[in-house]
């Protein structure tokens, strides 16, 4: 995979790696979950949502939606794929690698999804380059959702070889801390969306991006 910046960072693309797709949906993530499934104007739209995890997601949204996924643990995409829905398609792709650009280069969204937008970010180049491709991405008066809890954490990722007694051993991506320059601060959203034209909405627990 590559990236615009020179960070070392390891490749989960090789193997099995398990993460997120037996665990609890997030509870920031669950906040978006009850705002979008109770929108109405959600039907025949294209959606994108960034880190899959356990695909509850797009079990919430209306089936006549055309939503992709995407998501660095082959362990999700398995799953996902395994629920067997409707217009679901799901890649392994890392949002801050120049690989996004290249898997969605013909595609527009009317919404995208992404809970935490800088989290896992190595650096500032990964995160503002994802950001720029994400505006990009959109649809004229396309929207991204985002929760404002998302933006006060960070984490990194790390693979590792672990053991249990149902799989024996099986490799997981561990999580370790990341990098404190991730927490996304408004100020700093306020200036990479006056960059692109882009308004910002903040309602309850969540941040909108609009086109
Ligand atoms: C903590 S899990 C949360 C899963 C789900 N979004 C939720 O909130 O319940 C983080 C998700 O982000 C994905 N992820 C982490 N870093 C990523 C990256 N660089 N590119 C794409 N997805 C990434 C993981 O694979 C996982 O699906």
């Amino acid at each position: 995979m590559i990236f615009n910046c020179k960070c070392l960072k390891p490749s989960f693309s090789n193997k099995k790696y398990s993460y997120w797709e037996k665990r609890k949906t997030t509870s920031d993530e669950k906040d978006i979950i009850n705002k979008i499934s109770n929108d109405k104007d959600l039907i025949n739209k294209n959606i994108l949502h960034i880190g899959v995890g356990n695909s509850e997601l797009v079990q919430k949204l209306d089936s006549s939606n055309n939503i992709f996924g995407i998501t660095i643990s082959n362990n999700e995409i398995d799953y996902g794929n395994s629920l067997k829905l409707k217009n679901y398609k799901i890649f392994f792709c890392d949002k801050y690698s120049l690989n996004f650009e290249k898997t969605f280069k013909n595609h527009k969204f009317d919404l995208i999804i992404d809970t935490n937008l800088k989290s896992y970010s190595c650096c500032q180049n990964a995160f503002d380059y994802m950001m720029e491709k994400l505006f990009n991405l959109l649809n004229y008066e396309g929207k991204i959702i985002t929760s404002i809890n998302g933006m006060k954490w960070f984490k990194s990722l790390k693979p590792k070889l672990s053991f249990n007694f149902k799989s024996f051993f099986y490799y997981k991506m561990k999580e370790v801390s990341g990098n404190p320059n991730n927490i996304l601060n408004e100020s700093e959203l306020k200036k990479i969306c006056s960059i692109y034209g882009i308004k910002i909405l903040f309602d309850e627990n969540l941040c909108y991006l609009i086109k």
